[in-house]
């Protein structure tokens, strides 16, 4: 037998020997459980209570006004509130055949435009909605703050039909954090991150702002 061929030969062997398993990541398709129907808030506020009755939102007379618009914050968000509620500004319309919601209004009952305070107390920022099977819609909220995460929510019981008319059901939900704070840490000291990668991190973690008090901490050593 050549030289080169007892190492090649010895290799076919083990090859042979060797009991190969393969495991395959078995698909499991459909998933367990079923879709939410259009409109239902993410993540689920503490108490909702779900109706079938179905309004339309008018885009050319849809008002958005607050008892605090004096506070930056709350003047900023309900213009872009506003824009994400209304979110198809091109074909978007009201449907004619369902009663229509007029529009929201947000009271908030503290209204310190400072910045939000780390609590435990998550009372602090709770919210209610209410949205009626006649009439305007109301938020109420203990703060500034609060009333984000009640706009935010609002903004995803809205949705649209195949006509693309603006929907939502009447209903009315109860909210506050599940814990007094949560985090993101962005670990950019070893791992250099553009501050574009910064900022789309910020917008994710807005867009999920319901998720009630994200904290964004950037460390940075
Ligand atoms: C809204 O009402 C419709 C029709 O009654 C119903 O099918 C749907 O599940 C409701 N959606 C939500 C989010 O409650």
């Amino acid at each position: 037998m050549s030289k080169q061929l007892l190492p090649a030969l010895l290799l076919l062997i083990s090859l042979h020997s060797v009991q190969s398993y393969i495991t395959y990541i078995e698909k499991r398709f459909p998933l367990e459980g079923e879709r939410s129907p259009p409109g239902s808030p993410w993540p689920l506020p503490r108490e909702w209570k779900k109706s079938l009755t179905v309004l339309t939102l008018d885009p050319n007379n849809f008002y958005l006004s607050s008892n605090a618009e004096e506070c930056d914050v709350i003047r900023k968000a309900t213009n872009r509130y506003k824009s994400y509620i209304l979110i198809d500004s091109k074909y978007g319309k009201a449907s004619p055949n369902r009663p229509v919601m007029p529009g929201i209004q947000v009271n908030v009952d503290n209204k310190d435009c400072g910045y939000p305070k780390l609590t435990k107390n998550t009372d602090q920022e709770s919210y209610n909605i209410e949205i009626p099977e006649s009439g305007g819609a109301k938020i109420t909220a203990k703060t500034v703050w609060s009333a984000l995460w009640g706009l935010e929510t609002f903004s995803q019981l809205v949705y649209q039909d195949s006509d693309r008319a603006y929907l939502i059901n009447a209903t009315s939900i109860s909210d506050s954090p599940r814990y007094g704070y949560r985090g993101i840490l962005l670990d950019s000291a070893r791992h250099f991150q553009p501050m574009k990668v910064l900022k789309q991190n910020l917008v994710s973690l807005s867009l999920f702002m319901s998720l009630k008090r994200e904290t964004f901490l950037n460390r940075v050593v």
